[in-house]
Protein backbone atom coordinates (compact mmCIF):
# COMPACT_ATOMS: atom_id res chain seq x y z
CA UNK A 1 0.00 0.00 0.00
CA UNK A 2 3.19 2.29 0.84
CA UNK A 3 6.18 2.50 2.21
CA UNK A 4 4.82 3.48 5.64
CA UNK A 5 2.73 0.61 6.02
CA UNK A 6 3.90 -2.06 3.77
CA UNK A 7 1.90 -4.53 5.35
CA UNK A 8 -0.94 -3.71 3.68
CA UNK A 9 -3.01 -3.66 7.08
CA UNK A 10 -4.70 -0.31 7.46
CA UNK A 11 -5.74 -0.64 10.74
CA UNK A 12 -5.49 2.80 12.78
CA UNK A 13 -3.29 1.41 15.07
CA UNK A 14 -1.06 -0.21 12.68
CA UNK A 15 -1.13 3.39 10.18
CA UNK A 16 -0.22 5.04 13.59
CA UNK A 17 2.63 3.25 14.36
CA UNK A 18 4.22 3.19 11.08
CA UNK A 19 3.94 6.66 10.78
CA UNK A 20 5.51 7.17 13.71
CA UNK A 21 8.25 4.93 13.26
CA UNK A 22 8.89 6.83 9.65
CA UNK A 23 8.78 10.19 11.46
CA UNK A 24 11.10 8.69 14.34
CA UNK A 25 13.58 7.38 11.58
CA UNK A 26 13.42 11.34 10.53
CA UNK A 27 14.36 12.12 13.81
CA UNK A 28 11.51 14.35 14.09
CA UNK A 29 11.06 14.70 18.36
CA UNK A 30 7.62 14.52 18.43
CA UNK A 31 6.72 11.51 16.20
CA UNK A 32 4.18 10.20 18.00
CA UNK A 33 2.33 13.04 18.98
CA UNK A 34 3.00 14.33 14.88
CA UNK A 35 1.13 11.31 13.80
CA UNK A 36 -1.81 11.57 16.12
CA UNK A 37 -2.41 14.89 15.19
CA UNK A 38 -2.10 14.13 11.42
CA UNK A 39 -4.77 11.05 11.81
CA UNK A 40 -6.99 13.49 13.50
CA UNK A 41 -7.28 16.30 11.00
CA UNK A 42 -7.91 13.51 8.33
CA UNK A 43 -10.23 11.36 9.92
CA UNK A 44 -11.93 14.56 12.05
CA UNK A 45 -11.98 13.05 15.34
CA UNK A 46 -10.53 14.47 18.52
CA UNK A 47 -7.90 12.22 20.92
CA UNK A 48 -10.32 10.72 22.56
CA UNK A 49 -12.57 8.95 19.69
CA UNK A 50 -8.86 8.06 17.88
CA UNK A 51 -8.09 6.01 20.94
CA UNK A 52 -11.63 3.94 20.78
CA UNK A 53 -11.16 3.19 17.37
CA UNK A 54 -7.83 1.94 17.01
CA UNK A 55 -8.75 -1.16 15.06
CA UNK A 56 -11.07 0.98 12.94
CA UNK A 57 -9.50 0.17 8.89
CA UNK A 58 -9.23 3.66 7.20
CA UNK A 59 -10.47 3.85 3.62
CA UNK A 60 -8.53 4.00 0.72
CA UNK A 61 -9.90 7.61 0.36
CA UNK A 62 -8.61 8.63 4.04
CA UNK A 63 -5.16 6.66 3.24
CA UNK A 64 -4.54 9.10 0.48
CA UNK A 65 -5.54 11.88 2.00
CA UNK A 66 -2.76 10.99 5.09
CA UNK A 67 0.22 10.14 2.70
CA UNK A 68 1.08 13.85 1.50
CA UNK A 69 0.45 14.92 4.78
CA UNK A 70 3.08 12.19 5.88
CA UNK A 71 5.64 13.38 2.98
CA UNK A 72 5.35 17.19 3.92
CA UNK A 73 5.50 16.49 7.60
CA UNK A 74 9.15 14.23 6.30
CA UNK A 75 10.25 17.29 4.87
CA UNK A 76 9.99 18.78 8.22
CA UNK A 77 7.24 20.91 7.44
CA UNK A 78 6.07 21.98 10.69
CA UNK A 79 2.36 20.70 11.39
CA UNK A 80 0.66 23.80 12.01
CA UNK A 81 2.18 25.01 8.96
CA UNK A 82 0.56 22.00 7.29
CA UNK A 83 -3.11 22.65 8.90
CA UNK A 84 -2.49 26.08 8.19
CA UNK A 85 -3.59 27.34 11.59
CA UNK A 86 -2.22 27.14 15.12
CA UNK A 87 -3.82 28.06 18.60
CA UNK A 88 -1.69 30.75 20.44
CA UNK A 89 -3.38 32.03 23.87
CA UNK A 90 -6.29 29.62 23.47
CA UNK A 91 -7.41 31.98 20.19
CA UNK A 92 -7.15 30.11 16.75
CA UNK A 93 -4.59 31.95 14.58
CA UNK A 94 -4.01 31.24 10.86
CA UNK A 95 -0.34 30.65 9.56
CA UNK A 96 1.46 30.92 6.39
CA UNK A 97 4.89 31.45 4.44
CA UNK A 98 4.78 34.98 5.34
CA UNK A 99 5.35 35.06 9.32
CA UNK A 100 6.84 32.90 12.18
CA UNK A 101 4.49 30.59 13.39
CA UNK A 102 3.44 31.96 16.87
CA UNK A 103 5.58 29.60 19.42
CA UNK A 104 4.54 28.74 23.08
CA UNK A 105 7.39 31.22 24.46
CA UNK A 106 5.63 33.94 23.29
CA UNK A 107 2.78 34.05 25.56
CA UNK A 108 5.28 34.77 28.39
CA UNK A 109 4.86 37.92 26.90
CA UNK A 110 1.27 37.64 26.83
CA UNK A 111 1.16 36.98 30.33
CA UNK A 112 4.00 39.58 31.99
CA UNK A 113 2.29 42.26 30.16
CA UNK A 114 -0.91 41.79 31.55
CA UNK A 115 0.73 41.29 34.80
CA UNK A 116 2.80 44.93 34.53
CA UNK A 117 -0.37 46.86 33.10
CA UNK A 118 -2.50 45.13 35.85
CA UNK A 119 -3.74 48.39 37.81
CA UNK A 120 -4.85 50.25 34.34
CA UNK A 121 -6.35 46.76 32.36
CA UNK A 122 -9.53 48.74 32.27
CA UNK A 123 -8.25 51.88 30.53
CA UNK A 124 -8.60 52.71 26.90
CA UNK A 125 -4.84 51.73 27.01
CA UNK A 126 -3.10 52.20 23.16
CA UNK A 127 -0.71 49.26 22.09
CA UNK A 128 2.25 49.47 19.73
CA UNK A 129 2.90 45.34 18.61
CA UNK A 130 6.41 45.47 16.33
CA UNK A 131 7.52 42.95 14.30
CA UNK A 132 3.60 41.84 14.43
CA UNK A 133 4.03 38.62 12.13
CA UNK A 134 0.52 36.87 12.58
CA UNK A 135 -0.43 39.44 14.99
CA UNK A 136 -0.85 36.90 17.41
CA UNK A 137 0.75 39.51 20.37
CA UNK A 138 -1.32 42.48 19.78
CA UNK A 139 -4.77 40.42 19.03
CA UNK A 140 -4.14 37.94 22.46
CA UNK A 141 -3.86 41.43 24.58
CA UNK A 142 -6.82 42.71 22.85
CA UNK A 143 -8.97 39.64 23.48
CA UNK A 144 -7.78 40.46 27.24
CA UNK A 145 -7.59 43.74 27.56
CA UNK A 146 -11.74 45.16 26.75
CA UNK A 147 -11.10 48.98 26.26
CA UNK A 148 -7.60 48.77 25.16
CA UNK A 149 -6.80 48.99 20.57
CA UNK A 150 -3.82 48.64 19.01
CA UNK A 151 -1.46 49.21 15.99
CA UNK A 152 0.57 46.19 14.87
CA UNK A 153 3.68 47.06 11.92
CA UNK A 154 5.55 45.03 9.92
CA UNK A 155 7.94 44.90 7.54
CA UNK A 156 6.41 42.45 5.32
CA UNK A 157 3.30 43.05 4.01
CA UNK A 158 2.24 39.37 3.57
CA UNK A 159 2.47 39.15 7.23
CA UNK A 160 0.51 42.30 7.40
CA UNK A 161 -2.50 40.79 5.05
CA UNK A 162 -1.95 37.81 7.50
CA UNK A 163 -2.56 39.94 10.47
CA UNK A 164 -5.74 41.65 9.58
CA UNK A 165 -7.01 38.27 8.23
CA UNK A 166 -6.48 37.17 11.94
CA UNK A 167 -7.85 40.16 13.53
CA UNK A 168 -11.35 39.44 11.37
CA UNK A 169 -11.56 35.91 11.75
CA UNK A 170 -11.31 37.03 16.00
CA UNK A 171 -13.37 39.30 15.67
CA UNK A 172 -11.33 42.47 17.11
CA UNK A 173 -11.02 44.23 13.64
CA UNK A 174 -12.56 47.34 15.35
CA UNK A 175 -9.73 47.76 17.54
CA UNK A 176 -6.88 46.95 15.96
CA UNK A 177 -5.01 48.24 12.87
CA UNK A 178 -1.91 46.90 10.72
CA UNK A 179 0.41 48.69 8.62
CA UNK A 180 3.57 48.08 6.78
CA UNK A 181 6.20 50.06 8.77
CA UNK A 182 10.47 49.57 9.42
CA UNK A 183 9.99 49.42 13.26
CA UNK A 184 8.33 53.09 13.73
CA UNK A 185 9.14 54.77 10.42
CA UNK A 186 5.23 54.88 9.84
CA UNK A 187 4.70 54.76 13.53
CA UNK A 188 3.45 58.97 14.40
CA UNK A 189 1.59 59.06 17.27
CA UNK A 190 2.17 57.49 21.49
CA UNK A 191 1.78 54.56 23.18
CA UNK A 192 0.86 53.04 26.77
CA UNK A 193 1.92 49.62 25.72
CA UNK A 194 4.94 48.87 23.07
CA UNK A 195 5.25 44.87 22.70
CA UNK A 196 7.71 43.13 20.09
CA UNK A 197 9.36 39.80 19.74
CA UNK A 198 11.96 40.81 16.89
CA UNK A 199 14.20 38.58 15.05
CA UNK A 200 16.79 37.83 17.55
CA UNK A 201 18.54 34.97 16.58
CA UNK A 202 22.44 36.33 16.01
CA UNK A 203 23.03 35.64 11.57
CA UNK A 204 25.75 32.97 12.45
CA UNK A 205 23.70 30.56 14.58
CA UNK A 206 20.66 30.21 11.66
CA UNK A 207 22.76 27.47 9.74
CA UNK A 208 22.40 25.64 13.03
CA UNK A 209 18.26 25.94 13.41
CA UNK A 210 16.44 22.86 13.12
CA UNK A 211 15.14 22.14 9.49
CA UNK A 212 11.52 22.98 10.61
CA UNK A 213 12.51 26.52 11.43
CA UNK A 214 14.98 27.61 9.12
CA UNK A 215 12.96 25.68 5.97
CA UNK A 216 10.09 27.06 6.75
CA UNK A 217 9.87 30.72 8.77
CA UNK A 218 10.83 33.65 6.65
CA UNK A 219 14.68 34.94 7.44
CA UNK A 220 13.47 38.36 8.46
CA UNK A 221 11.58 36.61 11.10
CA UNK A 222 14.63 34.89 12.20
CA UNK A 223 17.62 36.97 11.63
CA UNK A 224 18.78 39.63 14.12
CA UNK A 225 22.02 40.75 12.79
CA UNK A 226 25.33 39.98 14.13
CA UNK A 227 24.63 39.90 17.72
CA UNK A 228 20.94 39.22 17.34
CA UNK A 229 20.67 42.58 19.17
CA UNK A 230 20.46 44.86 16.65
CA UNK A 231 16.76 45.26 16.34
CA UNK A 232 16.62 45.54 19.87
CA UNK A 233 19.47 48.46 20.10
CA UNK A 234 17.38 50.15 17.53
CA UNK A 235 13.73 50.04 18.42
CA UNK A 236 15.32 51.36 22.33
CA UNK A 237 17.27 53.76 20.62
CA UNK A 238 14.22 55.25 19.06
CA UNK A 239 11.22 54.45 21.42
CA UNK A 240 11.18 57.39 23.25
CA UNK A 241 9.56 59.56 20.60
CA UNK A 242 6.36 57.06 20.67
CA UNK A 243 5.58 56.25 24.28
CA UNK A 244 2.71 58.14 26.47
CA UNK A 245 3.83 60.16 29.84
CA UNK A 246 2.98 56.41 31.86
CA UNK A 247 4.48 53.66 29.39
CA UNK A 248 5.27 50.23 29.38
CA UNK A 249 7.76 47.67 26.92
CA UNK A 250 8.06 44.53 27.08
CA UNK A 251 10.75 42.98 24.82
CA UNK A 252 10.63 38.92 23.94
CA UNK A 253 14.18 37.68 24.17
CA UNK A 254 16.37 34.68 23.01
CA UNK A 255 17.98 32.70 25.66
CA UNK A 256 20.94 34.48 27.38
CA UNK A 257 20.48 37.70 25.74
CA UNK A 258 18.84 39.24 28.64
CA UNK A 259 21.68 40.67 30.33
CA UNK A 260 22.79 42.30 27.45
CA UNK A 261 19.16 44.08 26.33
CA UNK A 262 19.36 45.14 30.03
CA UNK A 263 22.33 47.28 29.80
CA UNK A 264 21.13 48.12 26.67
CA UNK A 265 18.03 49.39 28.22
CA UNK A 266 20.21 51.36 30.86
CA UNK A 267 22.35 52.90 28.21
CA UNK A 268 18.87 54.36 26.47
CA UNK A 269 17.61 57.46 26.20
CA UNK A 270 14.81 56.82 28.07
CA UNK A 271 16.84 55.25 30.67
CA UNK A 272 16.08 58.56 33.16
CA UNK A 273 12.32 57.49 32.67
CA UNK A 274 12.15 54.33 33.80
CA UNK A 275 10.46 53.42 37.04
CA UNK A 276 10.65 49.83 37.29
CA UNK A 277 11.81 46.92 35.36
CA UNK A 278 11.10 43.14 35.52
CA UNK A 279 11.95 39.67 33.94
CA UNK A 280 10.15 36.77 33.06
CA UNK A 281 11.00 33.16 32.77
CA UNK A 282 9.03 30.64 30.19
CA UNK A 283 7.84 27.50 31.23
CA UNK A 284 11.62 25.95 30.71
CA UNK A 285 12.80 28.58 33.68
CA UNK A 286 14.74 30.41 30.62
CA UNK A 287 14.70 34.70 31.03
CA UNK A 288 12.58 34.94 27.87
CA UNK A 289 10.61 38.51 28.84
CA UNK A 290 12.01 42.15 29.84
CA UNK A 291 9.43 44.51 30.75
CA UNK A 292 9.72 47.92 31.92
CA UNK A 293 7.65 50.46 32.97
CA UNK A 294 7.98 53.90 32.51
CA UNK A 295 6.41 56.62 33.70
CA UNK A 296 6.43 60.96 34.83
CA UNK A 297 3.40 59.71 37.22
CA UNK A 298 1.30 61.88 35.90
C1 LIG B 1 10.16 36.83 15.52
S1 LIG B 1 8.95 37.36 14.36
C2 LIG B 1 7.61 37.68 15.49
C3 LIG B 1 6.25 37.59 14.86
C4 LIG B 1 5.12 37.68 15.88
N1 LIG B 1 5.12 38.95 16.56
C5 LIG B 1 5.22 36.55 16.90
O1 LIG B 1 5.58 36.82 18.04
O2 LIG B 1 4.94 35.39 16.55
C6 LIG B 1 9.56 38.96 13.96
C7 LIG B 1 8.71 39.78 13.00
O3 LIG B 1 9.37 41.03 12.80
C8 LIG B 1 9.23 41.41 11.46
N2 LIG B 1 10.32 42.35 11.13
C9 LIG B 1 11.62 42.07 10.84
N3 LIG B 1 12.30 43.20 10.61
C10 LIG B 1 11.43 44.21 10.75
C11 LIG B 1 11.54 45.64 10.63
N4 LIG B 1 12.69 46.24 10.30
N5 LIG B 1 10.44 46.38 10.87
C12 LIG B 1 9.26 45.79 11.19
N6 LIG B 1 9.10 44.46 11.31
C13 LIG B 1 10.16 43.67 11.10
C14 LIG B 1 9.28 40.10 10.68
O4 LIG B 1 8.71 40.24 9.40
C15 LIG B 1 8.51 39.17 11.63
O5 LIG B 1 7.14 39.15 11.30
Amino acid sequence: MSLFFPTNDNRLKTVWDGMQTAFESERIETANLDARLLLQHVLHIDHAALILQMDRVLTEDEISQLLPLIERRLKREPISRIFGKTEFWSLPFLVNEQTLDPRPDTETLIAAALKMVATKKDTALRILDLGTGTGCILLSLLSELENATGVGVDLNPGAIELAQLNAATLGLENRSSFFVSNWFSHVNEPFDLIVSNPPYIPSKDLSHLDKDVIDYDPILALDGGGSGLAPFEHILDNVSDYISPRAWLLFECGAGQDEAIIRLIEQSPFAKKISKWDVFPDLAGIIRVIGVEMGYFV
